[in-house]
């Protein structure tokens, strides 16, 4: 099978790529990726001679380079995504581009070549839930502007299915953790300040709460909902692991051997959701995925893979690790 997956050169789609030629001989893979926020070559050495493996440089949201590109292909994963809260609160802009134009640019060329669509979404069209756990039929209430161009893609590949019987599905995950994550992320940020002894920013009191999944389950989802999942239908994908910001950090400064001092809290962003929740007993029961990854091992081979990496704990631009950086406004 060839399969066109999008924003492979970021944390989940390139782990996905090494996931998916290093464990089975089946797929070969085209990776279009704009080279934008989170994209890194080095994310793929292992596998960048690969015969299996093609990078093409392009936008997804340009119509003509992604009709050439999902002509060559059985079907489209699309993991591309301006990805970062804080930077939509800054520019929703580019979100609306990557996130609506560019999910719409697929879904419109793969509904008129009968090709499969996975499209990738969040728990965060569901907003923030004081208690309770959101099926797939919980209400969209997104609170950030990111999470409203994911709403928004969902509903465009609503309509196209009722309208068009497009062969879509989506799967919507909980915060992803793991190898190759963006510095700009949570887990990551902590790990390097840790790392370089600087203090680690929290927003407000620590007590939002994430529910949390290893990159590697995630990926292990979305191929079962390639190979399994039911047109039109969409997928909650989880860990059941709720954990609160304060309780991540402290975890990866014992990991690190550092001092809680590190922790400074900082001014919260605006629209801050408190608690995130997904139940995934639709894609356990139909599709048989389950989590393999505790969270403890899971932060470990984190940290660790972080530690193995020295030139992602160096150098990296000071508006990237910036304390407050929905605040940047260039
Ligand atoms: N990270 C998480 O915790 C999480 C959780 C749930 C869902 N998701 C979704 O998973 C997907 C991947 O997230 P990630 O954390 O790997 O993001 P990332 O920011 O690490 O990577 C995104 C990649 O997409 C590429 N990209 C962005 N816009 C593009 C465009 N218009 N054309 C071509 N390439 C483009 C970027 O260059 C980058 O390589 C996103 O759709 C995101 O909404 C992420």
């Amino acid at each position: 099978m060839k399969l066109l997956v999008t924003g492979g050169l970021g944390f989940i789609g390139s782990n996905f790529i090494l996931k998916l030629l290093k464990e089975s001989d089946d797929f070969e893979v085209i990776n279009v990726d704009a080279e934008l926020f989170g994209s890194d070559h080095k994310n793929l050495n292992e596998i960048k001679n690969s015969e299996k493996y093609h990078f093409e440089k392009g936008n997804i949201s340009n119509k003509k380079f992604m009709e050439e590109q999902i002509t060559k292909c059985d079907a489209v994963i699309n993991f591309a995504a301006e990805s970062f809260v804080d930077r939509s609160i800054n520019d929703a802009n580019p979100f609306l581009v990557s996130n609506i134009r560019g999910a719409f640019t697929i879904l419109d060329i793969t509904t008129k070549q009968k090709k499969r669509m996975i499209q990738i979404s969040t728990d965060e069209v569901f907003g923030s839930l004081s208690n309770g756990t959101a099926t797939e039929e919980y209400k969209f209430n997104p609170s950030s502007p990111y999470a409203a161009t994911k709403a928004a893609a969902e509903l465009l590949i609503n309509s196209y299915f009722t309208t068009f019987n497009s062969d879509v599905v989506i799967t919507r995950c909980t915060n992803n953790y793991g190898p190759r994550q963006f510095a700009e992320k949570l887990i990551p940020k902590t790990i390097i300040l840790a790392y370089n002894n600087k203090k680690i920013p929290i927003y407000g009191n620590g007590k939002n709460v994430r529910d949390w999944i290893y990159v590697e389950d995630h990926c292990d989802a979305v191929l079962s909902t390639l190979d399994h999942g039911k047109s039109g239908e969409s997928y909650n994908v989880s860990a059941n692991n709720e954990i609160d910001n304060i309780t991540i950090v402290r975890k990866i400064l014992e990991i690190m051997n550092k001092p809680d001092d590190l922790i400074e809290f900082v001014e919260d962003r605006p629209g801050h959701d408190l608690r995130y929740s997904l139940d995934s007993t639709k894609i356990s029961d139909q599709l048989e995925w389950k989590v393999k990854s505790s969270f403890e091992e899971g932060l470990e081979k984190t940290v660790q893979w972080y530690l193995d990496n020295p030139e992602l704990l160096n150098n990296i631009s000071s508006a990237i690790l910036d304390s407050t950086p929905w605040k940047n406004t260039n």
